[in-house]
């Protein structure tokens, strides 16, 4: 158990209401990682990164974040556990980073991580990315909880692109 009974509850009820409250995609991008950094104990490091509209190639660029500086603000589609996400489309977890060639590293202490692909229909345009300074942080819980957040924060930007068309 890696979550404490009743917190996934009380996070996923102030997720509605932050998206009831937020004025744009933008600004409840912004919430749920405050949210998640602050509500949830293991999650050290807590950001967005996405794709940059037009980039050839394709480049993840550092959105809202919680938490250390970190020296990848683009990461290309070919690099870390980021790009790993966003090109195959699928959440990638990762218990032991020291042990992933592909890991950037961001922070010295970080020892796990889970990278979540934001889609807007059916399309990546970005991800929810998670360091842990603990080994192995990311449960089913937690990744269920974490594509939960992606997938409001995308259906948040699809309905904001058609109401700008
Ligand atoms: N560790 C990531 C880089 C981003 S930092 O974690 C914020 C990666 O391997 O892609």
């Amino acid at each position: 158990m890696t979550v404490e009974p009743g917190k996934l509850d009380a996070v996923r009820h102030a997720l509605k209401q932050l998206d009831a409250e937020a004025r744009s995609a933008d600004q409840l991008m912004k919430a749920i990682t405050r949210l998640l950094h602050e509500q949830m104990l293991k999650y050290n490091w807590v950001g967005f990164y996405m794709l940059e509209p037009g980039a050839n190639p394709p480049v993840l660029v550092l959105g809202h974040y919680q938490g250390a500086m970190t020296p990848h603000t683009r990461i290309p589609l070919n690099q870390g556990i980021c790009g790993a996400a966003a090109s195959t489309g699928r959440t990638v977890v990762v218990d032991d980073v020291s042990k992933d060639s592909r890991y950037l590293a961001c922070s010295l202490e970080t020892k796990s991580e889970i990278v979540v692909p934001v889609f807007v229909r059916e399309a990546v345009v970005g991800e929810l990315d998670i360091d842990s300074h603990f080994p192995a942080a990311f449960g089913p819980e937690d990744r269920e909880l974490v594509e939960h957040c992606a997938q409001v924060a995308g259906k948040r930007m699809e309905s904001e692109s058609v109401t700008k068309h």
